[in-house]
């Protein structure tokens, strides 16, 4: 089975769990992608479900679907969430924000009762920070000034770019107005640690550190479905 095959089926298995009556997190990403066709289709088949997106990417994918949204004002418990990861260990710790939309997902993952992360084999990992580079979010105003502070805990890092289809190549500018940077560490063995290190400096918005979120990581793998719970 080839990746994008792995990353359909984990992303519709986690749809098995969703039930008429549920307020449901949407995550972002290519894997989830899957996920929110599936859930269209359930939807339009008589479940009766309203999301929360996490970015206004997925916000379009839902209108497109015809999934019902709602907010956090709205509805502030979320019972359960889909969403994607760049890179997972084996205590279910993860890295986000490859889609740069890490602030939306962690609001929307501490609303969570419970989280199920999709991923396919190739995001799994013995030590985070070693196959992906951690995104994190920070204001436009002096970023030079809040990167060199970012640098003392991860040694590199570098201001995302805006390469999609229509973008320029200037910098990438998040749904919340931000900036990126993504940090080339070389492992993150303490990961909350990190996660808390960095929220600490001025000019931090939030880190893809997901320490303790995931109740369960759905992976696509060659030979078919297995779980980390
Ligand atoms: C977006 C995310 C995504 O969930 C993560 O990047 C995985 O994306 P994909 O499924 O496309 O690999 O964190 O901010």
């Amino acid at each position: 089975m080839n990746t994008e095959s792995q990353k359909k089926i984990a992303a519709e298995k986690a749809t098995e769990d969703v039930r008429s009556g549920m307020v449901v997190g949407l995550g972002t990403g290519s894997t989830v992608y899957y996920a929110l066709l599936k859930l269209g289709a359930m939807v339009r088949e008589g479940l009766d479900i309203v999301g929360i997106p996490t970015s206004e990417g997925t916000e379009k994918i839902a209108f497109a679907e015809k999934i019902p949204l709602t907010t956090l004002a709205t509805h502030p418990t979320i019972d359960l969430t889909i969403d994607g990861a760049d890179e997972v260990d084996a205590h279910l710790n993860l890295i986000k924000g490859g889609g740069a939309a890490l602030v939306r997902e962690k609001i929307i993952a501490n609303a969570s009762k419970e989280i199920l992360i999709v991923v396919d084999e190739s995001k799994v990992s013995r030590v985070l920070g070693t196959t992906f580079s951690l995104p994190v979010e920070i204001v436009r105003f002096g970023w030079e000034a809040t990167q060199t502070e970012v640098n003392r805990i991860c040694g590199k890092s570098t201001l995302r770019q805006n390469t999609s289809q229509d973008g320029d190549g200037s910098p990438l500018i998040t749904d919340n107005g931000n900036y990126i940077l993504d940090c080339h560490f070389d492992g993150i063995p303490a990961p909350q640690a990190v996660e808390m290190q960095l929220n600490n400096i001025p000019g931090v918005v939030e880190n893809g550190i997901f320490v303790n979120r995931a109740d369960k990581v759905i992976i696509g793998t060659a030979s078919g479905i297995r779980y980390m719970e």
